[in-house]
């Protein structure tokens, strides 16, 4: 691949440490954790623990036991989603959701009856908190927000909404997928009892891997019962975290890969990468508004959104640009609705889609000149 700029559906290339680590544990260690007691066991026991460790630092967690590893962060959602509403609940989220919150809500809404509010937000995806509040109810049981939209990159009120969950008494579950790792975050502060986020796309690390936090206090049914190497002399699931939800031989060099993304990380900064990335991406939005026939949507400002950046070129179809940026420029970017069209609806763009360019930590300036000299000719 030429110039990669898909960094939102997933981070490439990844940092030197996270393949030293991985092809360490399976030269190394390569033995499972938690159960046996062997000298090797113990080592990926130690590693899976270094692993979890790292990333409650990273959120602003103080008990690592609180973070569950999951495969990625649509299974972290599932198991906060369906592990924690019945029958006759209501739940409030955003017009700014990704298929992995929405899907699992539509399913409970068919099966039981749950009643799901939308908050719409702007045509640029601003989320005004006040509306969040209008919308609750006696038996509002979950409110449920991203950290920032997966198509146009803007940033969600979290502390705010936050402040009115608590307030409320409602748990507030955040989808941090497009910002672990590139945006800070603290739990404490803004006030969350669950987050959830993949390691593969800001964490820099491998996928297959992702987190989900859950505050005390918070009851949720497992969505896997079985061995957890813990309590073995009893049929039922072990009632302590993280076993409760952590059942089944966990992806042992995924949690090699992401243990050393997340220690690079924390040696970065993430208040640095964010800078870092805010500064690009204000390269790029001065860019294209330099080009006639491209349309931006979002808030076309680099402090109110992520890395992402969602376009159309007048009369053109998002496929289309797409596929003559990888034919004829090499360059990666993914078009149509990312799985998100409920987004894409608020910023008017449905069912077409956009053409999404999403750079990451390693893109540079030069990057962005070529693809917007692509983008220039395209467009004429
Ligand atoms: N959810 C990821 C994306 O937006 C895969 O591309």
């Amino acid at each position: 691949m030429g110039i990669y700029l898909d960094s939102a559906a997933t981070s490439y290339p990844k940092p030197d440490c996270v393949l030293k680590a991985m092809r360490h544990y399976f030269e190394d260690i390569g033995a499972n954790s938690g159960r046996s007691a062997h000298k090797l066991a113990q080592e990926a026991s130690r590693l899976v623990f270094e692993t979890r460790e790292g990333i409650a630092k990273l959120i602003g967690v103080k008990d690592s036991s609180r973070i569950i590893f999951t495969s990625n962060a649509t299974e972290g959602l599932n198991l906060a989603i369906l592990g924690s509403l019945k029958e006759g609940d209501r739940v409030i989220t955003t017009s700014m959701e990704h298929n992995s919150v929405m899907r699992p809500l539509r399913f409970l809404e068919e099966e039981s009856g749950i009643k799901v509010d939308v908050i719409k937000c702007s045509k640029e995806g601003v989320l005004e908190p006040d509306d969040i509040k209008k919308k609750i109810t006696q038996n509002t049981r979950l409110i449920i927000a991203t950290a920032a939209s997966n198509v146009v990159g803007t940033i969600m009120p979290i502390r705010d909404i936050g402040r009115i969950a608590r307030k409320h008494n409602i748990p507030f579950l955040v989808d941090a997928a497009q910002t672990a790792g590139s945006l800070p975050i603290d739990v404490e502060k803004s006030q969350i009892d669950m987050i959830v986020f993949s390691g593969h796309k800001g964490l820099l690390g491998p996928q297959g891997t992702g987190c989900l936090y859950i505050k005390e206090g918070v009851e949720l049914t497992p969505l896997k019962f079985g061995g957890t190497g813990s309590r073995s002399e009893f049929e039922i699931q072990p009632d302590f975290l993280p076993d409760k939800y952590e059942s089944g031989t966990p992806n042992l060099i995924g949690i090699a890969g992401l243990g050393a993304s997340v220690k690079f990380i924390l040696e970065k900064g993430v208040e640095n990468i964010r800078r870092k990335e805010e500064k690009l991406t204000e390269y790029l939005l001065q860019k294209l508004k330099e080009i006639k026939k491209v349309i931006i949507y979002g808030t076309q400002d680099s402090r109110k959104q992520t890395s992402v950046v969602s376009i159309n070129i007048k009369n053109m179809e998002s496929s289309d640009v797409g596929d003559i940026l990888d034919r004829d420029y090499d360059i990666g970017v993914r078009c149509g609705l990312h799985c998100a069209p409920i987004a894409h609806k608020t910023i008017g763009t449905f069912p077409s889609g956009t053409v999404r360019i999403s750079s990451g930590y390693f893109n540079t300036e030069a990057d962005i000149d070529y693809l917007s000299r692509a983008i220039r000719e395209i467009a004429q």
